[in-house]
């Protein structure tokens, strides 16, 4: 039986909002104590956070259909990424899944691995011993230049306009999520006519791509080309509309997600100087010194259990909301058709009812003989049922691979004085950046 509860009364007007948008992590473990299912203000409107595993099982799979993503998490993405896979609904989105999944395929996805191990070893072909790496930002290159390559067979270099154009319209849009009032974006503020021409100019560029590829007619093997030779039963194809919004999409989705990832492990492993010993042995073992492949990755399970535990404790996704479309009960509480939903991923992560020594960066909770014993619904970096990541076995390549190629060669560490803390952002990322030392790892056995 779940528990419901409504906070205790919070400010006449804002309600709960401005404490949480203060310290929305904070918040949102607080709320694990009051109830499983928990009603707070969110200025004048109820929000519904949703703490328990069961219930968000109910929500994602068992009566999925009753939602919908959000209203807010459309209006501020909608701009950027149309009505591709992630905002999409019903019918669409049906038919676009299903155009999508073969191009995810973990047969397909294997053709990757090489262009990840690739960029890495460019990347730290250019880190000096002993110098100070801005962590956030190289990892944020660094799965940009891999998902260009894998969607548009593009290369960036982090630099270019292509790729300040798409940081600039992405940090816009999580500058935007994350007010409480947005102003309309048709109003010419300086943002808002700034944001207009990167976008501009970014729709410009993937028109490019899809006009040359219809007109050379080549598989080039990447994203886009699974897109454009996608048929469904009637044999249809995707319109450049479509082709733009899936494209830009899996681009938006698909990089500072996996960024944020290997940020937490990075600084994770640097507080836990045991396990990082344990992933060295591991990659010694199993690689000795050569470049990790594709093949590779069934021995890199100690490499897999670290990642899976930073996406634990620092779940890139920190939640996911969702609109109600019909009058119905959640666990048993009646809720009414338009009430929004708060999945809490990042407090069912550190939930002492379904984790022990929840604040604790322990990877053996995900070896092979552990795994098995956690509740499916208490772990959701990737969310779950129908609309469960698409690129999730993409995203755990490419971190494996990436984590693999790096340790070998490097060992980040933090200043003993630096602090890190979360912030919420569109994704769960520290608050300042996070620069780190990187010393060779020869030096190091040295
Ligand atoms: C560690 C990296 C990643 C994390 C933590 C992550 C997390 C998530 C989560 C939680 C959702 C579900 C959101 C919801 O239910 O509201 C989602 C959906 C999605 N993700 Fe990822 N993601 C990652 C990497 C990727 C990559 C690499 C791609 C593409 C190459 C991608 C593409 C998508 C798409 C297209 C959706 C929407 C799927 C649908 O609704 O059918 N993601 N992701």
């Amino acid at each position: 039986m779940t528990t419901f509860a409504a906070a205790p009364k919070g400010h006449f007007l804002f309600g709960h909002a401005r404490e949480m948008n203060r310290d929305t992590l904070g918040f949102l473990l607080n709320t694990l104590e009051l109830g499983d299912l928990v009603q707070i203000k969110y200025g004048p409107f109820p929000l519904y956070i949703v703490n328990h595993p069961d219930l968000l099982h109910e929500v994602l799979v068992t009566h999925h259909e009753h939602y919908q993503k959000s209203d807010t998490t459309k209006r501020d993405l909608y701009p950027v990424v149309g009505e591709g896979l992630f905002t999409s609904e019903g019918e669409l989105w049906k038919r676009q899944r299903k155009l999508a999944q073969p191009a995810f395929h973990t047969k397909r996805i294997a053709g990757y691995a090489e262009i990840m191990v690739n960029y890495t070893q460019r990347l730290i072909d250019e880190w000096q011993n002993d110098t100070v790496i801005d962590v956030e930002g190289s990892m944020a290159k660094l799965t940009m230049q891999i998902i260009s390559k894998s969607v548009f067979d593009a290369e960036v270099t982090g630099t270019d306009a292509l790729s300040h154009a798409v940081t600039y319209v992405l940090e816009t849009t999580d500058r935007r999520f994350n007010r409480i009032v947005s102003l309309p974006s048709w109003i010419p503020t300086t943002e808002n006519r700034s944001f207009d021409t990167h976008l501009k100019h970014l729709n410009q560029v993937i028109q490019h791509f899809i006009d040359e590829r219809r007109r050379t007619g080549e598989d080039k093997g990447d994203l886009l080309s699974m897109f454009l030779m996608a048929q469904d039963d009637q044999n249809s194809s995707m319109s450049d509309k479509q082709l733009r919004d899936e494209a830009m999409t899996v681009f938006g989705a698909g990089h500072e997600t996996t960024a944020a990832t290997l940020t937490w492990v990075w600084y994770l492993l640097s507080k836990h100087p045991e396990i990082a010993a344990k992933l060295h042995e591991e990659l010694s073992t199993a690689l000795g010194g050569k470049t990790p492949t594709f093949n590779d990755l069934p021995n890199l399970k100690y490499t897999e259990m670290v990642i899976k535990e930073a996406m634990r404790l620092y779940p890139p996704a920190w939640g996911a909301s969702r609109n109600l479309m019909v009058d119905t009960t959640l666990g048993g509480h009646a809720l009414k058709r338009g009430n929004v939903l708060l999945l809490n991923f990042y407090g069912v992560h550190r939930h002492p009812k379904f984790w022990d020594q929840p604040d604790r960066f322990i990877p053996e909770r995900f070896s092979p003989e552990n795994e098995g014993k956690i509740h499916k619904y208490a772990y959701l970096p990737f969310g779950g049922g129908p609309r469960i990541c698409i690129g999730n076995a993409f995203a755990m390549m490419e971190a494996r691979l990436i984590l693999a190629t790096i340790a070998q060669r490097f060992t980040l560490h933090l200043a003993p004085e630096e602090t890190v803390l979360p912030s919420r952002r569109f994704t769960l990322r520290p608050k300042d950046g996070l620069k780190m030392t990187a010393v060779a790892r020869e030096t190091v056995f040295a």
